[in-house]
């Protein structure tokens, strides 16, 4: 599992700064967020939303924030807009369960500057058959790769 450090709000890429820890994992996914054509970010649901891991990665990503929304500069210049889908599952079969996790992440991934392409989400993973769920999620699994690439 990677380290990853909560946000702190110390708020010093307030001013386009890179973000001043530099003691964990994010120093990877920062570079990979500026190199990469696609991410898929995955994460069950954990009450009615992302899981803390991954929330704080997405915090952690608030120097990207920033970067589009106040410097108003491009993370992909001079390259194609990256896209991202969102992978996720959860105990419950209703829909809802994944609506807030949906809005984080579309959040996160209008803040890095990438494309949201869509989603995969597996309710009912509590059931002891996950029967036709399964067999949705396969095609919606396809159809987001479809789309991933395209
Ligand atoms: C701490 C915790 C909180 C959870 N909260 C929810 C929840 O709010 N809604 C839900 O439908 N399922 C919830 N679940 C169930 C998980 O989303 C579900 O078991 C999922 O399949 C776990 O992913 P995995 O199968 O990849 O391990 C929770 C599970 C845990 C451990």
């Amino acid at each position: 599992m990677m380290n990853i450090n909560p946000c702190q709000e110390c708020r010093e890429c307030d001013s386009g700064a890179s973000c001043v820890q530099h003691n964990d994992d994010m120093s990877i996914i920062y570079r990979k967020i500026r190199e990469v054509d696609g991410i898929a970010l995955s994460s069950p649901i954990f009450f009615m939303g992302v899981t803390a891991q991954t929330k704080a990665m997405i915090d952690r990503c608030q120097c990207f924030w920033i970067e589009r929304y106040v410097m108003k500069t491009r993370a992909y210049e001079g390259r194609r807009r990256p896209k991202g889908v969102f992978l996720s599952c959860a105990g419950s079969p209703k829909p809802i369960v994944f609506e807030p996790a949906v809005h984080t992440v579309k959040a996160f991934f209008a803040a890095i500057d990438y494309e949201y392409a869509g989603e995969v989400l597996l309710g009912h993973t509590d059931a002891p058959d996950l029967g036709s769920y399964k067999a949705a999620a396969l095609e919606n699994a396809r159809a987001a790769g479809r789309k991933l690439c395209e």
